[in-house]
């Protein structure tokens, strides 16, 4: 299909050598305007053509009005133009939710009593990566991303490099839209590397990396796992068990945090840096805990294996072993993080007054401290 748009365009091209052909980008589903201009004057008379799509007219403007009787179906109610400004000459159109299909050469006709005048706009319409997103299943982990335009690109690479062969082909399926979802696996057969994935399209350009699990031991009062050495900005902060169950999700950075029912009780906070603090720990809260933080341009995943060390002691001596079961460096962490997250939590109280808050207050909340 674009190639033959592509011999079309051409043909078009020689066939009206003489008018411009102004390029124009839009983005999927957003509002776009087809710039044109004539040199204004009185009974003014409009045709835009989709000339792609075999010449439908997709808005027409005269007696000093939109005349849409023969407006093709596909354009209803998506099309306007600014009145206000025909006079001066602006015969722009604007062109909301645009879609793949819109793409192609338009032909804007306009005509005064001083005379005719075309011109050619050549519409290219790209859906850019959103999202990239890893998940494991079994002992593979695919990557994916969706609705995208044009066809892209989707490639693996390992930190340290490795000779592993990342030659297999994504698999790529064409939603109704026209646009592309594309995904693809990957053995996890080195344990010992961080794997990342990039799918790209034109000039944009996101990647998720996966960082090889990190084994810790966690006291069952009080434990801290660190989301990522990086100084990544958080954006976008999900903690997961297991992979598949949310702890808690915290979407922006001036916004509270979000913890799941199931893990009220066990969540304490979580520090600016997205490290989670959990407390009241039992043995079924051992797993993989996964930190998945975003920014605009990448997602990274890191993951913890953790571990609960036995305590003897039933609950009523939890405050007595606190502290004894901790590693020395686990403390260092933790008696900061139990600092901020304290300050912010006393925060929420004078605020809300109400300690069963699901919302944790951010850290940098304007006016704290
Ligand atoms: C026509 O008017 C619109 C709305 O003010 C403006 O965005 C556009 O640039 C104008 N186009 C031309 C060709 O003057
Ligand atoms: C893999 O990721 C971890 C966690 O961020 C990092 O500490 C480590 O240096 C990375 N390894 C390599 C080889 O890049
Ligand atoms: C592509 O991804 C979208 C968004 O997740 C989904 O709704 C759609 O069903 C997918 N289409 C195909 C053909 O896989
Ligand atoms: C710890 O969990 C138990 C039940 O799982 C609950 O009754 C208790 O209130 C929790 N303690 C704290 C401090 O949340
Ligand atoms: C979580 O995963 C670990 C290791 O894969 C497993 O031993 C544990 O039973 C899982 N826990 C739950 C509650 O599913």
């Amino acid at each position: 299909m674009t190639r033959c748009l592509a011999v079309c365009l051409l043909i078009g091209n020689f066939l009206s050598p003489a008018v411009g052909n102004t390029e124009v980008s839009c983005v999927f589903m957003e509002s776009c305007i087809l710039p044109c201009s004539f040199q204004g004057g009185t009974d003014v008379v409009i045709h835009w053509i989709h000339v792609t799509a075999g010449d439908v007219q997709i808005h027409s403007y005269y007696y000093n009005t939109d005349q849409l009787a023969h407006q093709d179906q596909h354009f209803k109610g998506r099309t306007s133009m600014f009145k206000d400004q025909i006079s001066r000459g602006n015969a722009s159109l604007q062109l909301a939710e645009v879609k793949i299909q819109d793409q192609g050469r338009y032909k804007c006709y306009t005509s005064t009593i001083r005379g005719n005048k075309e011109s050619y706009i050549n519409l290219k319409i790209n859906a850019p990566v959103e999202r990239v997103k890893l998940e494991p299943v079994e002992n593979k982990i695919t990557c994916s991303s969706e609705m995208i335009y044009p066809e892209p690109e989707l490639t693996w690479s390992t930190s340290p490099p490795s000779n592993m062969n990342f030659d297999m082909k994504p698999e790529v399926q064409r939603t109704e839209e026209l646009l592309y979802n594309i995904s693809s696996s990957l053995i996890l057969s080195d344990p010992d590397v961080n794997y990342t994935c990039t799918v790209s399209t034109g000039s944009s350009r996101k990647r998720a990396s996966w960082f090889k699990p990190i084994s810790l031991v966690g006291s069952f009062a009080e434990t801290v796992i660190q989301c990522s050495d990086s100084n990544t900005k958080i954006t976008d902060l999900i903690w997961r068990f297991n992979h598949t169950e949310i702890i808690l999700i915290q979407t922006r950075p001036d916004v509270p945090c979000t913890v799941s029912e199931r893990w009220k009780q066990q969540v304490k906070g979580v520090s600016e840096s997205a490290s989670l603090l959990l407390q009241n720990l039992s043995s079924h809260h051992e797993g993989i805990y996964s930190c998945e933080l975003s920014d605009a341009g990448e997602t990274l995943i890191s993951n913890n294996f953790l571990r609960i060390k036995e305590s003897p002691e039933t609950s009523e001596n939890k405050g007595v072993t606190k502290g004894l079961v901790l590693g020395a460096v686990l403390v260092a962490v933790a008696a900061v993080i139990v600092f901020l997250v304290k300050r912010c939590r006393s925060q929420n109280n004078d605020q809300q007054g109400n300690t069963n808050q699901m919302e944790i207050k951010p850290l940098n909340t304007p006016g704290s401290g």
